[in-house]
């Protein structure tokens, strides 16, 4: 559905995307993980014809972006990070003005829009100025405005920047919603590990301009080993455990009173971290089992950690 290949673009001397190649397949969920910068909605917009690519090419469900655009936009929804809603006009103008630009029937423009409103659960405020809705209200609106032409290819440029915990998780459900009841094909950008974590079958991490790891997000967690071990206790000034070289360890970090094991089977090495600490003469104050994040793979891939990960996980 989406193929992307080989995408640069720069601003001037800034070179904003380098070399970014992807495909979504139908009915996939495709999240684009990176921080402030990386580069996320220059790709969505090369991905919708917004933005022209210095080099490299997109497809959608087939038709070239570069020469056939109005063949992608029929097919496309697309959310952008801005908020674009006019205050002026209530809800259900807004959306009526929408499926007037895409010539939509009257009888069939009042159907979808009462439609969409229900799905995004805005009918009893759709005929307020959108002035007064709130953020997670406008994202809400947003999203039933590029649902009501029933794409094929949703893209959404960070559907949940400025929502609290409750609407994100209400975001989510439309969105997987969408995927299993329409087979709609989804790629969102986020910044949130939590966010790409919950709702994606394939994850792209982008940094600085260039895609540095992508997979589904078991096998991109997998690949750091499958569990951290946490352990609290007195340890002797320089503690080495003497399983720290072994073939299913993939890391230590051995900090005053916390060392962290990172294992790739976390349950059946327990026993064996336990009784090599016992053994030791160590006394175990606390231990714990923790899988790594997509935070963890962040950290691995691009050496710092994402900037906001604290807040939103
Ligand atoms: N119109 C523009 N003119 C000049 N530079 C730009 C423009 N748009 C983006 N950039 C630069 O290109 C780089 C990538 O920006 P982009 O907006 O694609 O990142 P992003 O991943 O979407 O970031 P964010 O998480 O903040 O939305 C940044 O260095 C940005 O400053
Ligand atoms: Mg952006």
């Amino acid at each position: 559905m989406i193929n992307a290949v080989h995408l640069t673009k720069s601003y001037g001397p800034v070179v904003a995307v380098r070399d970014v190649s992807l495909t979504v397949g139908e009915a996939q969920i495709y999240a684009l993980l990176g921080p402030n910068g990386a580069g996320k909605s220059t790709t969505i917009n090369m991905l919708t014809t917004l933005l022209k690519p210095d080099s490299g090419s997109v497809h959608i469900n087939g038709h070239n972006a570069a020469s056939h655009p109005d063949a992608v936009r029929r097919i496309i929804g697309v959310t952008f990070q801005d908020l674009v809603l006019d205050r002026d006009l209530t809800g259900r103008e807004c959306l009526d003005f929408a499926g007037r630009l895409y010539n939509l029937a009257p009888n069939l423009r009042k159907q979808r829009i009462n439609e969409v409103l229900a799905l995004v659960e805005l009918g009893t405020a759709a005929d307020r100025l959108t002035g007064t809705y709130s953020g997670g209200m406008k994202r809400r609106l947003e999203l039933a405005r590029c649902l009501m032409m029933h794409p094929l290819v949703l893209f959404l440029d960070e559907p949940t920047q400025g929502l609290d915990p409750q609407h994100r998780a209400q975001i989510w459900q439309y969105i997987k919603d969408l995927r299993s009841q329409n087979g709609m094909t989804v790629l969102l950008t986020t910044h949130a590990m939590d966010e790409a974590e919950n709702l994606a079958d394939t994850v792209g991490i982008i940094d600085d301009g260039a895609m540095v790891s992508e997979g589904t997000p078991d096998a991109l967690i997998g690949s750091l080993g499958s569990a951290y071990i946490r352990i609290n206790a007195a340890f002797p000034p320089g503690y080495s455990p003497s399983f720290g070289a072994a073939a299913w360890v993939t890391m230590v970090d051995a900090q005053p009173g916390v060392l962290t094991i990172g294992v790739l089977h976390g349950a059946r090495q327990m026993t064996t971290i336990i009784e090599t600490l016992h053994q030791d003469g160590i006394v175990i104050l606390d231990i714990s089992m923790t899988r790594p994040s997509l935070g963890d793979v962040f950290l691995q891939v691009t050496g710092r950690a994402l900037r906001d990960e604290g807040a939103s996980r």
